[in-house]
């Protein structure tokens, strides 16, 4: 059986990123930066770790804000159901983070992945981490074609990432590998030149490295056209607190139509009002691709809104958590 642990951790020696989280072993800050680290790019993840680390530094801290300061902290990082279970997982310490394995996976919000990441960087346990860069490089270098996104890929991925593992320097072989799959054997146009596997690297020698990870599904896209109405009634204008049962959950956004079609929203509290189109931009998720449209409304003072909507005075919009989307569309608003 190859051994890559040796060379990725005399690799990551050398070119180890040098990130904040790198300079703790608190696991109420590994915790944090993991759960923001998630599909978020480091340098976008940093300040928004800073940020967390500085206003809630431990998770009493956490426990104590409310709901809406941590949506607000969030804002823009997308994926809100990761900061409702930060919160709720706060919560559920009584001040203590979980000291076992069992007792962190237990934790609102954390998988397999995280788990193995907080136990392993925090507490030096051997758990191998197995995330996108893992299958990369495990599948690269092993040269193994079983789609990652199958109950076989999966289970095959764990044991070899467990195999691999040095049980003895968890933390570092956990990070050297992350390291290395994010800078040096990447989705596209790998850097294989002086990559310190080449010589063991399946995919290198079959000169097929970009081919590798094999998925076995496509993600269904589907489009959705939102249009979001900038309703002004003297110095003030209405927001709606989202519902249960989706990524914007609990998040304030405009008065919103949704319209199955490219086509012009129509609601029974619009009737007659002229609607000012100030702008459509394309916001790209990970399952949907939505057009927002905004609009912007002056309402007589006799019109009332069905109760959904809550009226606050305009100054007092950039108090509240709102989606990235609905934020740079009111950018638009400014300029008519
Ligand atoms: N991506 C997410 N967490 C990471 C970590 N601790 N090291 C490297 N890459 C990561």
């Amino acid at each position: 059986m190859k051994n890559i642990s040796t060379p990725l951790l005399n690799w990551y020696s050398h070119y180890k990123r040098d990130l904040p989280w790198r300079h703790t072993k608190d696991p109420y800050k590994i915790w944090l930066c993991e759960i923001i680290m998630q599909q978020t790019r480091v340098a976008q993840g940093l300040a928004y770790y800073n940020k967390f680390v500085e206003r809630f530094p431990s998770p009493s801290a956490l426990a104590k804000a409310s709901e809406d300061e941590v949506l607000k902290l969030w804002q823009g990082l997308g994926y809100y159901s990761r900061a409702r279970n930060l919160h709720a997982a706060a919560k559920s310490m009584k001040g203590k983070f979980p000291s076992t394995y069992e007792g962190v996976r237990a934790l609102k919000g954390v998988g397999d992945y995280t788990a193995a990441a907080i136990c392993s960087i925090a507490y030096n346990m051997p758990y191998a981490v197995v995330d996108g860069n893992v299958y990369r490089v495990l599948s690269r270098v092993f040269g193994i074609d079983t789609p990652i996104d199958s109950t076989e890929g999966k289970k095959q991925f764990a044991q070899l990432a467990q195999e691999q593992l040095d049980q003895k320097h968890a933390s570092d072989y956990n990070q050297a590998i992350m390291d290395f799959g994010a800078t040096v054997c990447t989705p596209q146009t790998p850097q294989c030149a002086g990559c310190p596997l080449s010589k063991q690297c399946i995919a290198r020698r079959d000169n097929r490295a970009e081919e590798l990870p094999v998925k076995e599904k496509k993600t269904k896209i589907s489009t959705r056209y939102f249009h979001y109405i900038y309703a002004v009634q003297g110095d003030f204008i209405y927001l709606h607190k989202r519902g249960a049962g989706d990524i914007w959950q609990n998040l304030y956004e405009l008065p919103l139509i949704e319209t199955p079609t490219e086509e012009k929203p129509k609601v029974a509290w619009l009737k007659g009002a002229k609607l000012a189109e100030a702008g459509t931009l394309k916001h790209v998720l990970s399952h949907q691709v939505i057009y927002g449209t905004i609009y912007k409304v002056q309402l007589p003072p006799s019109v009332k809104l069905p109760s959904e909507f809550i009226k606050i005075k305009s100054a007092d919009l950039k108090k509240y958590a709102i989606p990235r989307l609905v934020q740079k569309l009111l950018a638009n608003i400014k300029k008519i």
